[in-house]
């Protein structure tokens, strides 16, 4: 099965960076993984300019609750379909810590948007530093995991500590393992779990290598195409 390397451009990017970045990227790169940008809405016509390549698959970062309406600011799954979106990140950490978008009554109207909407949900979760150090990072996972419980489609769950993001520290090999193994162990159907928090190109060959990660999910590193291709298992 190949695996997912999955990219969070966050609020960086602009339309001339988008175009270098994919002209290099779709010249260099090889079949090894299937890459799932996720830009800005903003830039989401840039690269579905060149999707017609096949070479990379397009994501958003994040959608409305709603179907559509008076709703300022906010982008429905249905706009996402329009620009070829097939995957969308849910429940981010950014999301739910700076914009307090933890209701699991959201959560879960925003993944049954995007499934109406054939889009599959990257579902994010995460523990922060005081959950690590009280020892209660498995039953935080847990209980954000929940939103999940009614949902029998295919979804893929992304486990991104928290102190992990852009913080250069990384949970070691064992300790990714385990989470991964507790989330899968929840559920009867097989899935796909990524690992997501200060991936770059020296520690990428521990982790991707590993039976238990089926992707990563990559922010500052996905922003230059050497780092982006030199994310690889050994
Ligand atoms: P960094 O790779 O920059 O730590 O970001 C991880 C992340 O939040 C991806 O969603």
């Amino acid at each position: 099965m190949q695996k997912l390397i999955v990219a969070n451009w966050k609020m960086y990017g602009s339309k001339t960076m988008a175009e270098a970045f994919l002209k290099t990227f779709l010249y260099s790169k090889t079949d090894t993984y299937n890459y799932i940008f996720c830009p800005p809405f903003t830039l989401l016509a840039s690269f579905e300019k060149f999707l017609n390549s096949q070479k990379y698959i397009l994501g958003a970062q994040n959608c409305s609750s709603f179907e559509n309406g008076a709703f300022t600011g906010d982008i429905s799954a249905e706009m996402l379909k329009e620009f070829n979106c097939s995957y969308c990140l849910i429940g981010h950490s950014e999301r739910r810590q700076i914009y307090h978008e933890d209701d699991e009554k959201i959560l879960t109207t925003k993944i049954q948007q995007l499934l109406k909407h054939q889009i599959t949900p990257i579902f994010c979760v995460g523990e922060s530093l005081e959950d690590k150090k009280q020892g209660t990072a498995f039953q935080k996972i847990k209980h954000q995991l929940n939103v999940l419980k009614e949902i029998n489609n295919e979804i893929i769950i992304a486990y991104e500590p928290i102190w992990a993001i852009g913080t250069n520290k990384v949970p070691n090999i064992q300790e990714i393992n385990e989470m991964h193994q507790f989330i899968k162990n929840l559920y009867l159907k097989p899935l796909k779990v990524l690992y997501g928090g200060s991936v770059n190109p020296q520690n990428a060959a521990d982790i991707l290598t590993s039976d238990q990660v089926d992707g990563i999910l990559v922010g500052r590193a996905s922003l230059e195409v050497a780092s982006l291709l030199a994310l690889k298992e050994r």
